[in-house]
């Protein structure tokens, strides 16, 4: 659909980007997303009937490609933790206009599914690891599983032809500072790109620090001591990672600044709750519920204009304006990570 056919928000911006969130739920406890000392085990999770179907998502995505998205993310929580996942992606390869479906896991289960995810019809994958040190990675995860598994469903998924796989590090200064230069080496010529992300200030379980952020710009000093990198353009506008690669050929890696250097003006993502909740923005505080909209039988054309209605309102710029002065929402509930994947 062309950019001027496209609905806007109220700083001119499209929406082109869908992250779907397919489950809350998640068999890591990691750090910076949900800790276990605050998500336990009497958390109330979704039930399955707060859950959207297959049928409802369809729908509503159908919609949401006719106001110009091309990319779907599949998000969770852990996204293979939905049963039947492969019968979604399925129905969302037949839906016109959408070009690009990817997902984001934490690829424990990653090895059984590759294979059927694959022949669905999923494009991309995004695997989030954050230590090859077995103790650090469970300081990281909460405890949970091993760096085995997750290094078993990177192979699976380059194996079975995914047009790309991605990994995720989330840098934590005071947890894996000293894991970011062993990721990098055991990834290096191996087609995997390593994008390490700014701690965010995302949710409130977490307890966010900013001393334990690490600014992309010191991460890039402290890989350029060890090899040459170079800067490359960005594969497409809006998109969020800064690219860089190896001066030696051996691949590229990528830095998302969320904190040191946001990226809100081009931001054409939209994000939906596994419970139909429409997001404009990661640190949104309210969402505008289509679930009910849908399960009460409305029309394509109503469901439409009620996206249109709250994309057209959309004013989100939260990273951008964090620290300056009144539109700092901290005191506010933000919305968790893992209830609209990240
Ligand atoms: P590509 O389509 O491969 O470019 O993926 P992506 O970078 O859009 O998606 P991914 O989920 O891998 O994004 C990486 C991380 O960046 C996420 O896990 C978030 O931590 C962060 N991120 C993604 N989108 C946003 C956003 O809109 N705002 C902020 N503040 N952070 C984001
Ligand atoms: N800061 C930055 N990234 C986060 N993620 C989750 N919580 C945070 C946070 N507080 C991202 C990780 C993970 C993805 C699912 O969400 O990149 O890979
Ligand atoms: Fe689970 Fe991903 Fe959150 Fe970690 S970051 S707890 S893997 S949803
Ligand atoms: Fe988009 Fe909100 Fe992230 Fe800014 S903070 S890039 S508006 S999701």
């Amino acid at each position: 659909m062309l950019e001027e056919q496209l609905i806007k928000d109220q700083l001119g911006r499209p929406m082109r980007d869908l992250r779907l969130s397919v489950i809350d739920r998640c068999n890591f406890r990691c750090t910076y997303c949900m800790p276990s000392e605050e998500v336990g085990p009497d958390f109330p999770w979704m039930s399955k009937s707060d859950q959207l179907s297959f049928d409802e998502m369809l729908c509503l995505v159908r919609q949401f490609a006719r106001l110009g998205v091309e990319k779907i993310r599949l998000t969770g929580g852990e996204p293979l933790l939905r049963t039947q996942l492969p019968e979604l992606i399925k129905g969302l390869r037949s839906i016109e206009g959408i070009k690009d479906i990817a997902m984001t896991t934490n690829g424990i289960l990653l090895s059984r599914f590759a294979a059927d995810l694959k022949k669905a019809g999923l494009d991309r994958v995004t695997i989030s690891l954050d230590a090859l040190d077995e103790i650090i990675f469970r300081q990281m995860t909460g405890g949970f599983e091993s760096t085995g598994k997750v290094m078993e469903g990177i192979e699976a998924a380059q194996s079975v032809g995914f047009s790309s796989v991605k990994i995720n590090t989330v840098v934590r200064r005071d947890l894996n500072m000293g894991e970011v230069l062993p990721i990098l080496e055991r990834f290096r010529n191996s087609g995997v790109t390593v994008r390490f992300i700014e701690y965010m200030d995302v949710g409130n379980v977490n307890h966010w620090e900013r001393d334990h952020v690490v600014s992309s710009a010191e991460l890039i000093d402290h890989i350029s001591n060890r090899w040459k990198i170079e800067p490359v353009a960005k594969d497409y506008p809006g998109e969020v990672a800064d690219r860089y690669r190896y001066a030696d050929g051996a691949g590229e890696i990528g830095f998302v600044s969320s904190i040191s250097q946001p990226f809100c003006r081009p931001c054409n993502r939209s994000r939906l709750s596994a419970d139909g909740k429409l997001y404009t923005c990661l640190f949104a505080t309210e969402g505008t519920d289509f679930r009910t909209l849908v399960r009460s039988g409305a029309s394509d054309d109503e469901i439409h204009d009620a996206l249109c209605s709250v994309w057209s309102g959309r004013s989100d710029q939260y990273s951008q304006l964090r620290w300056g002065g009144n539109t700092k929402q901290e005191s506010k509930h933000k919305i968790e990570m893992f209830y609209i994947g990240g």
